[in-house]
């Protein structure tokens, strides 16, 4: 077991870089099951579920080898359509190789992922849209089968809600089905744009990614290319968070300010200065925070769901009454208690988080209990008076490449004890 030991006070300050994304970075490994010959997967964070992915692929019959932040993946002779169940469990958003089996392999059996600390992920609109498709699914024991007796097809598929994860499903069936599928009110995330440029790279045939319809022409075969997975826009809403909280100033480079259109004014709103130029954000925070007002998290582009928690902390601290809806997970508000025991002034009623600021935050014992969570933790214990232990860093990890060590480099005192 470890823990985070934050020396609070101490204002974050110099030049960084963005880590690659996580999310996007998943489904890529997912979709370089799909292409014949070698894929190279370049700014691949170092984190645990990207390994697990890479285990996966190696249980389906690829090569898969991983150094430094880049990962190769053979996939010439797949074999075999069973994700054994450690695996399944081990990275939660194990489900998107599902379309990705079915779309190379034609069957597929996998346990169900489970529910998680942001309460049950439902997986309805993944299954539906690829029965759609001619996928034959069977669940027994929390064991999915699925089998495409006449192979996959085309279709048109209407989301009832933007899900990623079901829309990185059904593109990564679609793009060796046979004919043509549309996804209406498909999600708009960065990281589907993502998967769609590296699909197309590899030769499938995808436009409208981006857009809330996605289209997609099948084709025979795809080949692997070399790609560079995009950064990671909620580890930059992290690092923006620190910087706020901190009263500092930060240089971020890789950052997409296009990819956090909706977390800019936020900040400026708060009385930070952000500017972008090319891939560069700056942000400068003065000595005083004032509140947010209200913000609503929404499917992209609205205000993502997991920078919530993260600017929730910087909340804390903001002049006035500042108020979060949470719309996309239920159970999202777990850090809640963990922020009112540094000294916060949180009241949280079913999906809103009413935020008065106060004039300080006080080091805490305090435990992660999910991966944004444990960031707002972080973020909050830097700008805390005294130290802070955050317990159960494991939830960290799994989205944060070394997270103290990056923000050790500019300007944080963050250190990581073994129990
Ligand atoms: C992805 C991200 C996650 C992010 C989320 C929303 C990855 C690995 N994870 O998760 O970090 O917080 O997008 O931006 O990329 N839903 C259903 N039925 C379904 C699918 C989803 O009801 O079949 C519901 C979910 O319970 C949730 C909402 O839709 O309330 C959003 O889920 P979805 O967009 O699918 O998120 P994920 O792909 O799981």
């Amino acid at each position: 077991m470890q823990k985070l030991v934050v020396e609070g006070e101490k204002r974050i300050c110099g030049e960084i870089t963005v880590q690659g994304a996580k999310n996007s970075a998943l489904p890529l490994l997912a979709a370089a099951l799909l292409a014949k010959g070698e894929t190279v997967l370049h700014n691949c964070p170092k984190l645990s579920d990207v390994y697990a992915a890479c285990r996966i692929l190696g249980c389906l019959g690829c090569e898969c080898r991983a150094v430094g932040n880049t990962v190769w993946v053979k996939a010439d002779a797949p074999e075999g359509c069973c994700v054994p169940d450690e695996l399944m469990r081990e990275m939660r958003s194990s489900i998107v190789f599902l379309g990705a089996v079915l779309g190379r392999i034609g069957e597929c059996c996998l346990s169900l992922p489970g529910g998680c600390e942001l309460g049950p992920r439902p997986i309805d609109l993944h299954l539906s849209a690829l029965r759609r498709m001619g996928a034959v699914i069977n669940e027994k024991h929390g064991v999915l089968r699925c089998e495409c007796p006449g192979g996959l097809k085309g279709a048109d598929i209407q989301l009832s809600f933007p899900s990623v994860g079901a829309t990185e499903n059904i593109m990564l069936a679609a793009v060796l089905a046979r004919g043509d599928t549309v996804i209406k009110n498909a999600a708009r995330e960065p990281e589907i744009t993502d998967l769609a440029g590296f699909l197309n790279r590899c030769g499938a045939r995808i436009s409208g990614a981006g857009t809330d319809t996605v289209y997609i022409e099948g084709v025979r075969e795809l080949y692997g290319c070399e790609y560079k997975v995009m950064p990671d826009r909620i580890a930059l809403c992290t690092l923006m968070s620190a910087a706020a909280i901190t009263g500092g100033e930060l240089s971020v480079r890789e950052a997409r300010a296009s990819d956090i259109g909706a977390v800019i004014p936020v900040f400026d709103q708060m009385g930070c200065s952000v500017y972008t130029y090319s891939d560069r954000l700056f942000i400068t925070s003065g000595s005083r925070l004032y509140s947010a007002g209200t913000v609503r998290t929404m499917p992209f582009p609205g205000f993502p769901t997991d920078a919530q928690a993260m600017l929730m902390s910087v909340m804390t601290l903001a002049k006035g009454t500042s108020l979060i809806i949470e719309n996309i997970f239920e159970n999202r508000f777990r850090h809640v208690p963990e922020l009112v025991r540094m000294g916060a002034d949180i009241r949280t009623e079913g999906r809103a988080a009413v935020i008065e600021g106060v004039s300080r935050l006080y080091g805490a014992r305090v435990t992660a209990s999910d991966l944004r969570g444990g960031a707002a933790l972080v973020v909050a214990a830097l700008a805390a008076e005294g130290v802070t232990e955050i317990h159960d860093v494991k939830y960290i990890d799994r989205g944060y490449e070394a997270l103290e060590k990056q923000l050790c480099s500019i300007g944080a005192d963050v250190k990581r004890v073994s129990e």
